[in-house]
């Protein structure tokens, strides 16, 4: 495996080295970003694709689920994202009711995070029923992500956030799914919410890449969210999270800091204000001194 240490030299992630990636086995890396300083911690920490998902309607907009979040919203937090990212592969999720109602309206939204918000390649949730819809965009010369399993835009299908793939049906749907994306020819897999035997089988099965979450380890690669990774996200987090920083604490406590020293008057300190120049000053303080003089 190689990992770049970090502050050496990075070469461009493109859709052909993450084929590279999955053929030598080396892991690939993804976490989601939405802002323009979180996307340029994630680029420089070296991780491989930043996704602006559509997860940003709950993170960062407080939505209920990621249905409410719009084409603009999601092109807005995009470019935001593009601003801070030089390495990694930036791919964007395309938002719920963008791409479901017509194809040409699919592809001309698909072309706006290319040309609007620097996108590098598209997501969009579903297997089987997207393919020709897939195959589409990618002939209009833009790359398409998959996204597979527990697809959250189906949220109201689906009944609930629930793990996808559980019954033989289940399982042979999702392994027709990945396999309709694989020859779709889709830049790379998401696989949410399945058991990690189903995982392994796709990852098996396809030669695009496939990026897990809540997939298990056989995948190659993960990726997480990335108010979930820092503790950043309310609620209970799901069994797949693992948190790396506890910076949703740490905000709360510099938070609290700040109002307690502004209440006692502790801040701002002296050497925290800006004075004046010395002549300034001087002159301010003849023109006082002849006010009171007038004044007596
Ligand atoms: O919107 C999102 O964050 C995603 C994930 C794969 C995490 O689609």
């Amino acid at each position: 495996m190689s990992l770049v240490p970090i502050g050496e030299p990075r070469h461009k992630i493109t859709v052909a080295s993450l084929r590279e990636k999955k053929l030598h086995h080396e892991p690939i890396t993804c976490l989601t970003a939405y802002d323009y300083s979180s996307a340029r911690l994630i680029d420089e920490a070296g991780i491989d694709i930043v996704l602006v998902g559509d997860s940003l309607a709950q993170t960062m907009l407080g939505y209920e689920n990621t249905l409410s979040v719009t084409l603009d919203e999601m092109l807005h937090h995009t470019r935001a994202v593009h601003r801070g990212v030089k390495h990694a592969l930036l791919v964007a999720d395309m938002p719920f009711g963008s791409y479901q109602a017509d194809l040409n309206d699919a592809i001309r939204n698909a072309a706006r995070f290319v040309k609007e918000a620097g996108a590098e390649v598209v997501k969009i949730e579903g297997g089987e029923k997207r393919a020709d819809l897939i195959r589409r965009i990618i002939d209009a010369e833009i790359p398409v992500a998959g996204h597979i399993g527990l697809t959250p835009q189906s949220v109201n299908v689906m009944g609930g956030y629930k793990v996808q793939g559980k019954n033989l049906s289940g399982v042979e749907q999702l392994m027709r799914d990945a396999v309709a994306l694989d020859r779709a020819g889709v830049a790379l897999i998401v696989l949410e919410g399945i058991p990690r035997e189903v995982a392994a089988m796709i990852t098996a099965e396809v030669e695009t890449p496939t990026i897990g979450i809540g997939a298990g380890p056989d995948c190659d690669g993960q990726v997480l969210v990335f108010h979930d990774i820092l503790n950043l996200s309310f609620g209970h987090p799901a069994k797949f999270v693992r948190r790396y920083a506890n910076v949703g604490a740490a905000i709360t406590g510099a938070v609290q800091a700040f109002r307690a020293d502004v209440a006692a008057r502790q801040y701002p300190s002296d050497e925290e204000s800006y004075h004046l120049p010395k002549e300034t000053r001087s002159a301010l303080d003849t023109v006082l001194e002849r006010k009171r003089a007038m004044r007596r």
